[in-house]
């Protein structure tokens, strides 16, 4: 198969708050997967990602901090980027959206927009605050909606029927963050033509017959309604200046930029390393496969808003697919990050190694439907699957080895039928599995881990190496040779869930190079070959006692 080109994006936190396993679940995770697994492809893979610093809950937080908000999201850059690092991440760019690269590629892209006739100048009312004195951001105002009577609808979108709003829409409005009554003023504002895209934008999502119903299923909902015309302007300092003089004051709506900001991080890439113009290779190359990963709340801005924002720019390859995942809640409540209702990266992180966590969150991955984080299921996984089926495998295996064949991988006689159905096992799994992980299904990837795990654990003990060493050496030999055939396919099928764990088998089977090396299609295949002399095992999963789970348990929630 040709080498291909992927662009892969995870959604860019906000720089206002630490990150919980909810971020990672829903895009940070499968998107590393994903990488990690089209490389092993032999895929051309950009992993590109960032912070978005820009919107009015950074300012708020600023203000509260008493620093200012280029300061905020400074800090939490650094703790983000950091944090997605320990937990095995890995980006070829990890950029902000307060960086001038940012801020002069979105105006481009605006001016652009503007060239081509995409806005419109529109006078509207909008709701104003007398103290202090500024337009209240719409996210601010709660009232009723309009469309279906909720009587806690945010101003800027309906939580209860996912209806995008203007604040002056809402019936009795009132403000969140201060008490004065809240009056109407005009303000002008650039309107961008949504409705103008509608016709080609459905054209082209009714060809995406292979992304995810849940995708799909909301964007349908949205042209069902009609999609409406935007204003990507607001009056506020923070964020980025309009490039248009009669623009004084303004600047853009935070979902028009923030999405732009996936092009500014492949531009500082490209910088970065030395081929400024690289980043278009990507960009602008029809042929390239251009994947985002985010949680359900941002579908709309990459299924709908942002690619008619690439077909009125006219450069831009249009995303291959947006599989967005749906909610992860915690312990079968919301996850809520103000009541403490979260599990957080960083905490979680100093007390447990990273791959439990990814192999737990993708377990678990809110792909088709909202999942749950509970902490006994955590544990169990990591004990049950993790230690005691590929842990078990691999350390008997090895150890038997070393033990009874001085380390050597022994040359089989003849292999019989058992050793033939594993072997053929491996094969097959690793298709399988291959196949899962090209459709973001990481969930049905690691069950199949588990299947395989389970025939290889079942396979040993039906061998029973430990008697055949001392009545039938010819076939205890076949047994282990399979037995280091299975683990080498082991470390290379799991290297895009535990790249950790699966490093460090790598180096226990002392086989050359790195497991991220290798290509995924030689995984099925017999690739240790007789003759080779193993490392040493080392413990790869350690069991996690019931108290450490009550204790993080007990963590949730307010402090009391
Ligand atoms: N900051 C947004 C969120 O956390 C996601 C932005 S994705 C981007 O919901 F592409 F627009 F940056
Ligand atoms: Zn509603």
């Amino acid at each position: 198969m040709s080498r291909q080109k992927i662009l892969v994006t995870d959604a860019l936190p906000y720089a206002n708050g630490k990150l919980h396993v909810g971020h990672v679940a829903g895009s940070h995770l499968p998107g590393d997967i994903y990488v990690r697994f089209q490389r092993l492809k032999g895929h051309d893979v950009l992993h590109i990602g960032g912070t978005d610093d820009h919107g009015v809950p950074i300012t708020l937080a600023a203000g509260k901090a008493g620093v200012s908000p280029k300061d905020i999201v400074d800090r939490y850059y650094l703790l983000i980027r950091d944090n997605l690092k320990k937990l095995g991440c890995v980006f070829d760019n990890f950029s902000q959206t307060s960086r001038p690269i940012h801020h002069d590629t979105a105006r481009s892209f605006f001016t652009r927009l503007h060239e081509n006739g995409w806005f419109d100048n529109r006078e509207v009312e909008q709701l104003y605050c007398s103290s202090p004195e500024r337009f209240l951001p719409d996210r601010y105002v709660e009232g009723t909606c309009p469309h279906c009577d909720y009587d806690k609808a945010r101003g800027d979108q309906c939580e209860n029927c996912g209806t995008l709003l203007d604040g002056t829409q809402l019936i009795n409005p009132r403000s969140d963050i201060c008490d004065v009554p809240l009056k109407v003023r005009k303000s002008n504002h650039w309107y961008f033509q949504l409705s103008r895209a509608q016709k080609n934008l459905q054209e082209w999502l009714r060809s995406k017959t292979d992304w995810k119903d849940n995708v799909r299923n909301y964007c349908v909902g949205w042209f069902n309604q009609g999609l409406e015309d935007r204003p990507i302007t607001r009056d506020l300092d923070w964020g980025i200046k309009i490039p248009l003089d009669e623009a004084d004051g303004k600047v853009m709506y935070v979902w028009f930029e923030a999405v732009i900001g996936y092009v500014s991080s492949t531009r500082e890439w490209a910088e970065r390393v030395g081929e400024p113009e690289r980043w278009k290779d990507y960009w602008y190359n029809p042929d390239c496969k251009l994947v985002h990963f985010l949680g359900k709340d941002n579908i709309v801005f990459h299924a709908i808003l942002w690619p008619a924002m690439m077909m009125a720019h006219g450069d831009y390859v249009l995303p291959y697919n947006v599989p967005a995942n749906e909610f992860l809640n915690i312990e079968g409540q919301k996850l809520s990050t103000s009541r403490n209702w979260a599990v957080w990266l960083d905490e979680f992180l100093e007390e447990f190694p990273p791959d439990p966590l990814r192999y737990y969150l993708g377990s678990v991955a809110p792909e088709t439907k909202d999942s749950d984080f509970a902490w006994k299921d955590f544990q169990a996984r990591n004990n049950n699957e993790l230690a005691d089926i590929y842990g078990n495998f691999i350390n008997r295996s090895l150890t038997f080895l070393i033990r009874y064949f001085a380390g050597i991988v022994p040359a089989p006689e003849t292999l019989n039928d058992d050793d033939e159905a594993i072997l053929h096992i491996l094969a097959s799994s690793t298709k399988t599995i291959g196949l899962h992980f090209d459709q973001f299904q990481v969930r049905s990837a690691i069950r199949e881990y588990v299947i395989l795990g389970n025939h290889l654990n079942k396979y040993f003990n039906d061998q029973e190496p430990w008697q055949t060493r001392k009545t039938d050496t010819d076939r205890c030999a076949a047994t282990l040779y399979v037995c280091a055939q299975a683990v080498r396919t082991l470390a290379i099928v799991m290297a895009p869930v535990l790249p950790f764990s699966t490093d460090k088998i790598w180096i226990m089977l002392n086989l050359d190079g790195n497991v991220s090396e290798q290509h995924w299609d030689t995984a099925g295949e017999p690739g240790v070959p007789s003759g080779h002399a193993v490392g040493k095992p080392e413990i790869l999963f350690t069991k996690i006692d019931n108290n450490v789970i009550e204790a993080q348990i007990a963590k949730l929630g307010p402090p009391s």
